[in-house]
């Protein structure tokens, strides 16, 4: 459709996104929508405004998009299926950062029901709140903003942003959106806890010993170095994502699954957390593959941190005092998220060579759950051999199928007005606190970057951190302790 254009009906829901160009919307926004449209989650007349800058037609808009609908389609790509799709989106070529450019918007009248998609800096966020509003568009409807992390880039620029917003947008219009939390087997953590009583009696420190959560990749910072200078693996994914997951693995039972229980017992947690040790890294270059400060918009001398480990603790609950270590980088030798959780050793001399038993939550790429114990080595009278239970979600294929991918499941969410599974403010500014802490730390202890090779483990000083407290990291395989 061309500017000029009026359209007819008002629509029940507009998605606006702004950002629409960028590597967030076409690796998982576009996919997540098609894959909606693919289950009829779609109403007829769902509409998808892309605001871009670039100064594409609506036919090369299209024609870029296809192909990344088609490379991450968990679904075979249907042509059909496609052209219905193409049918709810609309592009529209608009300098966001320009309050005249929203008189454009006249041409496209609001829905009763607009949801926004802030797919930018946050620097833009207050921007595109004030453009919306003055020309006249947020009067009528209802009007809701998803907001991608970082929400600015410290705790004090956190908070003024959340101030302007609420200008604009009602504080439970606002959802701040953390993609781990749509992932199956994040939400899988609290059933794994709450709806066995074989670990909901153990999960207290009497039992556990120490947990591990690890997010690891391959992958380097690629096209993004403008926005990693800024942010670094503290701010892109231990404060959020590794936060989120750790929450869940430690929080108590909430009375209930509802949102607002669930963040009470969240927030318990985020404000009783104890930072204790931290190392921070960045990758080296490794063969032919370059280091950070070699990357495209990467400063050469850049300090930023790709990689970090922390042990923390909770100074209250049941879990009080157990270690928790927490790592997260890029170009590392894996790509795995998992969780262990590993139990005391049972501390009896009936039986030698006993083991740790260890519960292993695998996030991604693979998802399921397994859990080693001791039995007794076959031909022996009291020697003990490690064994494991293994359940492997994602080796059925019809569970593969059957698994929204993370913004598919939040976008849905969104699009029902269902709020649960987004980060309400408290816990946004928890985490910030968080984040600022592990700042802090850093530069009162004056703790070093410590450069590690592409595809290793990561920096040497996150084993000597486990190793002081005698233990190690378990990789995502390993059996037993
Ligand atoms: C994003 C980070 O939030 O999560 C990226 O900005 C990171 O740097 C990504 O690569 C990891 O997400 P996933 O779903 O691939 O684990």
């Amino acid at each position: 459709m061309k500017h000029g254009e009026k359209m007819s009906n008002k629509p029940s829901l507009v998605f606006t996104i702004f950002g629409s160009t960028g590597d967030l919307t076409y690796r998982k926004l576009l996919p997540a929508l098609y894959h909606l449209k693919h289950r009829s989650h779609l109403a007829d007349d769902f509409e998808i405004r892309c605001i871009g800058r670039r100064n594409y037609t609506q036919a090369e808009y299209l024609e870029i998009i296809e192909p990344w609908i088609r490379k991450q389609t968990r679904f075979k790509f249907d042509e059909a299926t496609y052209h219905a799709f193409t049918k709810h989106i609309r592009y529209v070529q608009m300098e966001f950062t320009n309050m005249k450019a929203y008189g454009l918007l006249e041409d496209y009248p609001c829905g009763e029901d607009n949801l926004y998609y802030f797919a930018v800096s946050p620097e833009f966020f207050t921007v595109i709140s004030e453009g919306l509003y003055k020309s006249g568009y947020l009067k009528n409807g209802t009007h809701r903003v998803i907001l991608e992390k970082p929400f600015g880039d410290s705790l004090a620029h956190a908070k003024q942003v959340n101030r302007s917003l609420n200008q604009w947008f009602n504080d439970k219009h606002i959802y701040h959106i953390d993609h781990y939390l749509g992932k199956e087997m994040i939400q899988n953590i609290l059933a794994i806890r709450f709806s066995n009583r074989l670990f909901e009696s153990v999960w207290n420190s009497e039992n556990i010993e120490q947990i591990q959560i690890t997010a690891a990749e391959t992958v380097g910072v690629e096209t993004r170095g403008s926005y990693y200078e800024q942010a670094g693996a503290i701010k892109d994914m231990l404060q959020n994502h590794l936060l989120q997951i750790m929450s869940y693995v430690v929080m108590e039972r909430p009375s209930s699954l509802n949102s607002l229980d669930m963040v009470d017992k969240q927030i318990s947690v985020l404000a009783n957390v104890s930072l204790d040790k931290l190392v921070i890294g960045q990758y080296g270059a490794k063969d032919e593959h370059r280091a950070y400060r070699d990357e495209l918009n990467v400063d050469p001398d850049s300090k930023i941190d790709t990689y970090a480990a922390v042990r923390l603790h909770l100074v209250e609950g049941p879990l009080k005092d157990v270690p928790i270590y927490l790592r997260t980088g890029k170009r590392l030798s894996q790509r795995a998220t998992y969780i262990k959780v590993i139990f005391k050793a049972n501390g009896n001399d009936l039986y030698q060579c006993q083991r740790h038993e260890v519960l292993t939550i695998k996030v991604q790429p693979d998802e399921g759950i397994s859990l080693s114990f001791n039995a007794k080595k076959p031909g022996t009278i009291n020697t003990i051999t490690e064994v494991k239970m293994d359940f492997c979600q994602s080796c059925i294929l019809e569970n593969r199928i059957n698994t929204p991918e993370a913004y598919e499941r939040l976008l849905d969410d969104a699009f029902n007005h269902d709020d649960g599974l987004f980060t309400p403010w408290p816990i946004v500014e928890l985490s910030w606190h968080f984040g600022e802490a592990v700042t802090q730390k850093i530069e009162k202890e004056n703790i070093e970057l410590s450069i590690y090779p592409s595809y290793t483990q990561g920096p040497v000083e996150a084993d000597q951190m486990l190793k002081e407290d005698g233990y190690y990291w378990l990789e995502e395989d390993e059996l037993s302790y």
